[in-house]
């Protein structure tokens, strides 16, 4: 049977991917995600939604930032949230891991955030869980990052005005991207007016790819009249070492730097996923300049993962 993320009602149940999802839910989401928005200097919003629900964060890979975000997101929203960071055998991740699973959830855990680096686990687990539980990804290979995927879109709706008319240009290691692939399909779901491609040839995607994208071949192609830049380091762990470009060289051509950043719109807004290399595809001088708004989406990350975390706990507890 073909996977689905929505129950049996038609709401979201899991969410592995962005792909294929109806551009009012993404459209709801980001709404919802702004009303825990506050501004800076005062206490985070904080509600009930999530009472008497446990979320357990499972992470394969390492990751700071979106670990501490979902913690915080099901904290605030007053779930019980559980860490656990787990090596597994890569030869038997998918049995491995759901016996992980099957015991968390005889502890009553009934959300999971999971992060993995191989393709597939995410799906294999959601297909084997109790029908109460859900299943979000934090990560998935060179896949999927879905809430990654909103909390971009969420700073392009704030600070570009909107999707309509609007050139997002993203640049850099998009072959081995999750972050990218998902700006894509929120951002093509959203209506963009237009998305760039722009990085070194064996680092753009396979050419059956990102095909509504348009693909540029130097960064000043690319930054030329853009409303959004998305600078993303270069994937070493998801590469061979003969593939790796060389620092300096790749600096020297497609790193931010002041002067190049001036080639798009005046107000043009810079993003970076993190974790940045600064003076490799971004300088410190715009990553930590006025047009960044690389913090921004660190707070607007917290903020999407309590609307998805909220939106996921509605629709089981609509339905029993
Ligand atoms: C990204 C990831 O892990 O996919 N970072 C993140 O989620 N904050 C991007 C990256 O690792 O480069």
């Amino acid at each position: 049977m073909h996977f689905t993320q929505f129950n049996a009602h038609g709401h979201l149940r899991h969410l592995l991917t962005l792909e294929g999802l109806p551009a009012p839910l993404l459209t709801q989401l980001l709404d919802r995600a702004e009303d825990f928005l506050r501004p800076g200097g005062s206490l985070p919003a904080r509600s009930t939604a999530l009472a008497g629900i446990t979320v357990g964060n499972l992470f394969t890979e390492p990751s700071t930032r979106t670990r501490a975000s979902f913690e915080l997101a099901g904290k605030r929203l007053g779930a019980d949230v559980i860490n656990l960071e787990i090596q597994l055998s890569s030869r038997v991740k998918g049995e491995t891991m759901l016996d992980t699973i099957y015991t968390l959830q005889a502890m009553g855990v009934d959300l999971f955030v999971i992060r993995d680096a191989e393709a597939g686990v995410h799906e294999y687990v959601a297909g084997h869980v109790e029908d109460h539980v859900s299943i979000l990804s934090a990560g998935e290979a060179h896949l999927s990052h879905p809430t990654q995927g909103l909390l971009d879109a969420l700073a392009i709706r704030r600070h570009c005005g909107g999707f309509a008319g609007k050139t997002v240009t993203i640049v850099g290691d998009l072959r081995h991207s999750r972050v990218a692939r998902s700006a894509y399909h929120a951002l093509t779901t959203l209506g963009i007016g237009e998305l760039r491609l722009c990085g070194p040839a064996q680092l753009l995607p396979p050419a059956g790819e990102f095909h509504r994208a348009r693909r540029c071949t130097t960064l000043e192609e690319g930054l030329a009249g853009a409303d959004a830049v998305m600078m993303l380091r270069i994937q070493r762990e998801r590469m061979a070492e003969a593939e790796m470009p060389e620092v300096a060289d790749y600096h020297a051509q497609w790193g931010l730097t002041p002067a190049r950043l001036g080639l798009a719109k005046r107000d043009c807004v810079v993003l970076h996923p993190g974790p940045m290399n600064r003076g490799v595809e971004i300088d410190s001088t715009v990553a930590d300049g006025p047009q960044s708004v690389i913090q921004r989406q660190v707070t607007y990350g917290v903020a999407v993962r309590m609307a998805v975390l909220e939106h996921i706990a509605n629709g089981r507890l609509a339905h029993g």
